[in-house]
């Protein structure tokens, strides 16, 4: 596949879902797709020369993210594309979240991202082109209740993503998000809950909107969907700040941004109802 970037790319969370397909699919189209996640996991040569080499990278640690990119660089000599794919998701009404709990979630979801951009920008701005994909989701644009310090989360990586664009264009490097909405992954399953969600006040609010979105995520669509979103963005020469993969998701997204608040809020308001279906 032809694309105005280059043919390296390092692409966190490369063990599950959106990330596993995602690595797959670029490798098959020739791209050589240096994997991280916690676990690690087995590599791949594709017929069409592209592989996959899984690398063990937690986001959280700097020096590991710092190993994982010295490691390609001392193999390839270059990282043409980064994609920050690597999430967790902590559920729990926001009185039942600490403050740890909070920067639990930040530091994988947002500073993860921070360290790996620091990581492989220095030879992207030297060589005067780059790309960054990061996963946000279509939950950075609506704050998802009782999921709400998730939705931080992506609310801050499209804060950074944006910020980033407009900083990096002297340098010809790109920034761009993609904003999944619901897909069917290892995410449901990786769901963690705060320990004070154990016994919560908001009873059946609580469990209700968690089985909902667990269902909504168990029904969604596949990686491939948002994979397709990713190759888009590869492709362009000057990709836009967001694709939302899906009509319906597109949908909400523009609704947003034309009715008023409180007219989207008590749609979310009945996305989640109370009482058990
Ligand atoms: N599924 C959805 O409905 C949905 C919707 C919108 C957005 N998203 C976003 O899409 C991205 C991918 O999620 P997914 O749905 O594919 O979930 P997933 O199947 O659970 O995959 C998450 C990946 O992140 C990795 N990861 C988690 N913590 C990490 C850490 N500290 N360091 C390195 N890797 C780490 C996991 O690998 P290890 O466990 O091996 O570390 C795994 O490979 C996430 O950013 C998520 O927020 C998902």
């Amino acid at each position: 596949m032809k694309n105005p970037y280059g043919k390296v790319v390092f692409l966190t969370g490369a063990s599950s879902g959106i990330g596993q397909a995602c690595a797959k699919t670029l490798a098959e189209e020739g791209f050589y797709v240096y994997g991280g996640s916690r676990r690690g996991g087995e590599n791949t040569l594709f017929e069409s020369g592209g592989f996959i080499t899984m690398l063990k990278v937690d986001v959280t640690s700097t020096p590991s993210v710092e190993e994982a990119v010295k490691q390609i660089l001392a193999e390839q000599g270059r990282i043409d594309i980064l994609i920050n794919c690597a999430g967790i998701g902590i559920s729990g009404a926001v009185e039942d979240c600490t403050g740890e709990d909070g920067l639990e979630q930040m530091n994988t979801n947002y500073a993860g991202i921070l360290r790996t951009v620091r990581a492989v920008l220095p030879q992207m701005r030297e060589r005067r082109n780059g790309l960054i994909i990061n996963i946000g989701s279509v939950g950075g644009i609506f704050s998802i209740p009782f999921q709400t310090l998730y939705s931080s989360s992506k609310y801050a990586v499209e804060a950074l993503t944006e910020g980033l664009r407009i900083e990096l264009k002297p340098f010809s490097v790109r920034a761009s998000l993609i904003e999944p909405g619901d897909v069917k992954t290892g995410f449901t399953a990786a769901r963690r809950f705060t320990q004070a969600s154990k016994t919560t006040a908001y009873g059946d609010e609580f469990r209700h909107a968690i089985a909902q979105m667990e269902h909504d995520e168990q029904n969604g669509a596949d990686p491939s969907l948002i994979v397709r979103s990713i190759l888009k963005t590869i492709r362009s020469k000057n990709p836009p700040v967001r694709r939302v993969p899906g009509l319906m998701y597109k949908v909400f997204v523009f609704l947003k941004r034309i009715l008023p608040a409180r007219t989207v809020e008590w749609i979310l308001t009945l996305m989640y109802p109370k009482s058990s279906k």
